[in-house]
């Protein structure tokens, strides 16, 4: 699953995809798709490691050129991830095609995933792979995500697709195998027989726009506009000033206070370049970002802030990212200052904005009660997988 990170979102989640070599085909012993003939010996067989099904047949995974992805492999592919979205979480926005080029070539944030399709004996691509070996940092672990057309599933197709990614990852050297899926029983079962371990727990959140009680958060905003007077709340839209890069680095590391779980992860580590590259990709990606920035009227300094994200091509949907304030500031009702003088911006701006999302921790109560205090309601829950090579 690649999703959008909310206001304390894992880092993981946010992780992208190395740039590596992926292009060409490689052939792995395993199976054909559901609705093909079997091929070779064209039995559904238990496979003697595991006691379950192997996938008859052959499969033959297609990396895809991020640069320059072969038509067929890249609709497949996104053919393949919408079907899922359709029937494992309708609520999540549809995955354009130029959204998917654009995530082949950037990723989240300048890393990009290593994508392969597996193209059943009618070319129909079947399953996705997608590995992630990020280079910012956490360079100890890979991320593996998969995913099987609905049609597709309960034949072993997953588990070979699985397989290939943990040992694309091994090869890259990296010790740590991370996947993570929404908390639903097929899913789980899965990541459980892959042989990983849960690690981590988080919850999806959406804020229902059209049902904002504006007379309330205009009294809360009030309130905490008085806590917080000596800071005055900044609009940047788009990329980041040059002259406040190094600021924005700063605040954006403040995330890593987020809680983690049991994940076997190292902080993010947060450049001038990886800003640069985040909002690049953003851009590609056709997403229109706000950013709120809390300023410290006496010396000047950068506080804390929240960004969101306006998909251009779906202008009715918005990401909640990152919220964060620097431990000096906390206590003075920033998050919540920035966070419904977000709304208000929005308001203005992107009037035809209906929702906004955000994950966070499920332990993260700070942020979970900020979120409650302005109307957002649990959607689903998703649960981090880890497992040591
Ligand atoms: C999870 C997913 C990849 C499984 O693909 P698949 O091809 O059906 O998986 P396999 O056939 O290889 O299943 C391997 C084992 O996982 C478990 N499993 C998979 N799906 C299951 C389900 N719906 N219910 C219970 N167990 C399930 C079983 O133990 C199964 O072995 P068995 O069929 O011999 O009992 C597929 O359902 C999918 O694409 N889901 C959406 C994306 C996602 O959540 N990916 C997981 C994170 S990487």
């Amino acid at each position: 699953m690649v999703r959008v990170a909310g206001d304390t979102g894992v880092a993981v989640s946010r992780l992208g995809l190395a740039t590596l070599p992926a292009t060409g085909t490689a052939t792995w012993s395993g199976g054909s798709a559901a609705t093909c003939k079997p091929q070779g010996k064209g039995r559904i067989i238990q496979s003697r490691e595991r006691g379950r099904r192997a996938f008859p047949g052959s499969v033959e995974l297609r990396w895809l050129d991020p640069d320059r992805p072969d038509r067929h492999d890249a609709d497949g592919a996104v053919a393949v991830l919408e079907a899922a979205r359709a029937v494992d979480c309708p609520h999540q926005p549809v995955l354009t095609g130029s959204a998917f080029a654009a995530r082949l070539r950037h990723g989240w944030d300048g890393d990009p995933p290593l994508t392969a399709v597996h193209r059943d004996c009618r070319g129909t691509v079947a399953g996705v792979l997608e590995v992630s070996l990020p280079h910012w940092d956490n360079t100890h672990l890979g991320e593996v995500a998969v995913t099987i057309d609905p049609v597709a599933r309960r034949q072993g197709l997953g588990t070979r697709l699985f397989e290939v990614g943990v040992e694309r990852v091994h090869r890259a050297g990296r010790t740590l195998v991370y996947a993570d899926c929404f908390d639903q029983p097929g899913p789980v079962a899965f990541l459980k027989a892959m042989g990983l371990d849960r690690a981590y727990e988080e919850v999806q959140r959406r804020q229902d726009l059209r049902a904002l009680d504006w007379g309330r958060l205009d009294g809360v905003y009030a309130e905490a506009r008085g806590r917080a007077a000596a800071y005055q709340v900044i609009r940047l839209a788009g990329p980041t000033p040059q002259e406040l890069v190094a600021d924005i680095v700063r605040l954006t590391g403040a995330i890593n206070d987020a809680p983690t779980g049991d994940l076997d992860i190292e902080d993010d580590d947060f450049s001038p370049e990886r800003i640069r590259a985040f909002e690049a990709a953003q851009q590609a990606q056709g997403q229109r970002l706000y950013r709120l920035v809390a300023q410290d009227r006496g010396t000047g300094a950068l506080a804390g802030h929240t960004m969101t994200a306006v998909q251009g091509e779906q202008p009715w949907y918005g990401g909640q990212y990152d919220t964060s304030v620097l431990r000096a500031h906390r206590g003075h009702r920033l998050g919540l200052l920035l966070k419904i003088g977000m709304l208000r911006w929005l308001a203005e701006t992107e009037p035809q904005l209906r929702s906004l999302d955000t994950w966070n921790a499920a332990t993260n109560v700070h942020m979970i009660g900020i979120n409650e205090a302005l109307g957002y309601r649990v959607l689903a829950s998703g649960i981090g997988y880890q497992r040591h090579l």
